[in-house]
């Protein structure tokens, strides 16, 4: 089998991680978050994202965390926008980079981001329009890849549909979301083949909430299919609001133990992504949920 010899991590804990937080998380704690993640070598780190605040409350204050991190040279800090209004707020913040977000599923786009697919679509032309004007680099998630948490099973050509369609929009990557993480190895592996009939893996990369355990063995299964862009958040923390009962994204400490274990490179310290997965966890008041965090807490 053959696997390949780089991955980058898209760490998404400061977004995906906190967005669902209950009780607000300070300004200070995310940006020292941040600042943690930045110096143990990731390339992408995602920042917050510029929703309403009525629909996230966690997120009202991205301006000022994306004002006060340490942004380190060779790292991207890309924020979510879902309409003109948040590219506006994204522009007013100097961002160079943004993701926008569509879904496989009705009626996930419905409860997520209050529009059909169809209109997210038309949504994003213009947000795409004033990105390419302030050359800012997009990124674009499905989400519900493997699974609805209203409809169920999701047909892969959902998926290749709306891959495409943000792909064309100019989009640089797709990141395929299991929002619910009910995907399974083999679901993975025929998903990832219908998609890449159509959008080469080189613009890929996956994204899995790890509810049922079952994301590291679909990352496996991602690995052998030539995709090497793996998201995942420090500690396993996160959830999305409108997905209930769905857990945190796989923890970047467990992916990143993994791809060493195989020989594959990410330039990362694994020891400095535990320290930042255990700074989040305490300040939160939480168990950490990462196995192999939970190795480095033991050894302290
Ligand atoms: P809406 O209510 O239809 O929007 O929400 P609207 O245009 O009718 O505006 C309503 C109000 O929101 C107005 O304020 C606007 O000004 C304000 P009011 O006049 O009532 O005072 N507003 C905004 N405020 C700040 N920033 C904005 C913005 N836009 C409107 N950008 C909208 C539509 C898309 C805005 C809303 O549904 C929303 O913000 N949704 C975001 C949901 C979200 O963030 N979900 C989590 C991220 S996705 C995810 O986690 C999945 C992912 O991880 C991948 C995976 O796991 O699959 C990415
Ligand atoms: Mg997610």
């Amino acid at each position: 089998m053959t696997y390949p010899k780089k991955v980058r991590i898209v760490e998404v804990g400061p977004r995906d991680g906190l967005q669902n937080e209950k009780s607000t998380v300070p300004v200070e704690t995310k940006v020292a978050l941040i600042d943690k993640l930045s110096a143990s070598g990731l390339q992408s780190i995602e920042a917050g994202a510029f929703v309403s605040p009525k629909w996230v409350p966690q997120m009202a204050d991205t301006d000022k965390v994306y004002a006060a991190i340490q942004k380190k040279s060779g790292v991207g800090y890309p924020v979510l926008v879902p309409n003109a209004m948040g590219m506006e707020a994204a522009v007013a913040a100097g961002v160079k980079e943004i993701a926008v977000f569509a879904a496989a599923s009705e009626s996930f786009s419905q409860k997520n981001i209050n529009c059909s697919i169809a209109e997210s679509i038309e949504r994003f032309k213009p947000v795409m329009e004033e990105a390419k004007k302030h050359g800012i680099r997009v990124r674009g998630y499905v989400s519900c890849v493997l699974g609805c948490p209203y409809e169920g099973e999701i047909k892969p050509e959902a998926v290749v549909k709306v891959a495409k369609a943000l792909h064309d929009a100019g989009c640089y990557e797709i990141s395929l979301g299991d929002t619910i993480g009910t995907g399974t190895p083999e679901k993975t592996r025929k998903l990832l083949q219908a998609v890449m009939k159509e959008i080469p893996a080189s613009a890929l990369a996956v994204h899995f909430h790890d509810t049922y355990g079952q994301a590291l063995a679909n990352i496996l299964v991602a690995l052998e299919e030539g995709i090497a862009v793996i998201d995942s958040a420090a500690g396993g923390l996160g959830g999305c609001p409108y997905a209930k009962g769905a857990t945190g994204n796989v923890a970047t400490e467990d992916v990143l133990y993994m791809l060493h274990g195989m020989g594959i490179d990410t330039g990362v310290s694994l020891e400095k992504v535990a320290e930042a997965g255990r700074f989040i966890a305490d300040a939160l008041q939480r168990p950490l949920v990462s196995k192999v965090g939970q190795v480095f807490q033991n050894k302290q």
